[in-house]
């Protein structure tokens, strides 16, 4: 699959730069772009190809990345059609939802991967008091979301920041999740189970014993991490260079 991470904002475009760096393996590749969604070409997307909907609860399409989507696709019609798939209902910030385009699809893109990161627009998702739960902790979440719920077959998946608009998480912290959570995807078949589990414990500030049983730590030797590094990582302060596998 080819991970396609656009933004309009030219600051968080460069910290994926700077956090992404040349990831690809045999199975992914991630191409970084600076534009607007409609800069994408067919060249950069293979077919079937998703893109994911950093939303709202109840599936409105009327700003942010939604609303370029909402042009892309078909404007107020196509939101009708966006929310009916949605089942007109609420949906909490945290939940995942494929819905297919069917007959509004476009240029290869089959799906939106809606994965809402606000109730509302009405005020932001952080609170600076509480970075962590307001802002690593549901953006990893909203990333890892999208990756692991992506319908098998998918060639790209194009994902614009998330977080970073009206949710109103700072773009240190939006991109930092991000990353994390794409580079860990990326590599999580190379790694065991453990220590993927371990990874994101401690990147979310989990540090929880008994959920980090098992070899883990020996396995950190062997693809570079150092044990403890990773027990006393704080995710506010330390670079993801410092806790990924080098493999
Ligand atoms: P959230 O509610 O998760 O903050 P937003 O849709 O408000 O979601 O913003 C998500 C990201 O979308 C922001 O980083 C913003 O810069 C970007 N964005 C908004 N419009 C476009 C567009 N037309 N093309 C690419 N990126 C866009
Ligand atoms: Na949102
Ligand atoms: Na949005």
């Amino acid at each position: 699959m080819r991970i396609v991470l656009v933004d309009t904002n030219e600051r968080l475009v460069q910290n994926w730069r700077n956090l992404m760096g040349n990831v690809s393996t045999a199975r992914h590749s991630v191409l970084v772009m600076k534009g607007r969604l409609s800069i994408l070409s067919g060249s950069q997307i293979n077919k079937p190809a998703a893109v994911v909907s950093p939303g709202n609860s109840f599936g409105y399409l009327g700003g942010g990345f939604d609303l370029a989507l909402r042009e892309y696709f078909g404007g107020t019609k196509f939101e009708q059609y966006f929310r009916e798939q949605l089942g007109d209902t609420y949906r909490t910030v945290g939940s995942t939802k494929v819905v297919p385009l069917n007959s509004w699809g476009r240029d290869g893109f089959e799906y939106i991967v809606y994965v809402p990161t606000v109730v509302a627009p009405s005020r932001p998702l952080f609170d600076a008091e509480r970075p962590r739960e307001t802002g690593f902790e549901p953006v990893f979440n909203a990333m890892w979301n999208a990756l692991i719920h992506v319908p098998a077959g998918t060639q790209t998946l194009v994902i614009p920041g998330l977080c970073s608009g009206y949710a109103g998480v700072p773009l240190d912290i939006s991109s930092k999740s991000m990353c994390f959570a794409l580079r860990l995807y990326l590599i999580k078949n190379t790694i065991s189970k453990d220590l993927q589990r371990v990874l994101i414990l401690q990147f979310l500030g989990y540090n929880y014993a008994p959920f980090m049983d098992n070899d883990w730590e020996e396995e950190c030797e062997a693809v570079g991490i150092d044990v403890r590094k990773l027990m006393k990582f704080d995710v506010a302060n330390d670079s993801i260079n410092e806790i990924m596998p080098i493999i």
